[in-house]
């Protein structure tokens, strides 16, 4: 999968101004700017895409320890910018940082929302369910 024509893909968090404003704008669950803050410093790797302007309209994280577990997590892009390629860029090149830094066998695992499912799919990542069952908490 290539980039459309205007869009550069970028090795490295977004601002933390822009990661909360993708995480609103594409619909995710909102979260402060301390939060956005830890969760660049506190990410294995990063990933986004600005388009020709210079404006950050795509991103996706590795959330792992750098040996065997990974969590993909704030696959957002901007509405108006979808389907053109920009998610598909940014998965593959996290997973292919994985394969390049870490030994076969890595566990990556992710909460699809109904609008990823079918990305992830396609990058070979299949329903846990039935032998097991996707669990979480969320605290108060
Ligand atoms: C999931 C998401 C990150 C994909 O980003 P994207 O840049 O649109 O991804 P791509 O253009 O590479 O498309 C990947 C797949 O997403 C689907 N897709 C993308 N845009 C879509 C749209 N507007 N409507 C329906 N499906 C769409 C397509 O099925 C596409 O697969 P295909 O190439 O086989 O047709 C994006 O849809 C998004 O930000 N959604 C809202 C936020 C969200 O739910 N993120 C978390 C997902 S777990």
């Amino acid at each position: 999968m290539t980039l459309a024509a205007g869009y550069r893909l970028v090795d490295g968090a977004p601002s933390t101004d822009d990661y909360v404003r993708l995480r609103r704008e594409s619909g995710l669950s909102v979260k402060t700017a301390e939060q956005g803050s830890a969760a660049i410093t506190g990410s294995w790797a990063f990933r986004h895409v600005v388009d020709a302007s210079g404006g950050v309209v795509g991103m996706g994280r590795l959330v792992g320890d750098g040996a065997w577990y990974f969590l993909v997590a704030d696959m957002a892009t901007l509405p108006e910018h979808q389907g053109r390629g920009i998610g598909s860029v940014i998965l593959d090149s996290l997973l292919e940082q994985i394969h390049a830094e870490v030994p076969a066998g890595a566990y990556v695992t992710l909460t699809a929302d109904p609008p990823g499912r079918r990305l992830y799919e396609s990058r070979g990542f299949v329903d846990v369910a039935p032998a097991r069952t996707g669990m979480h908490l969320v605290t108060n």
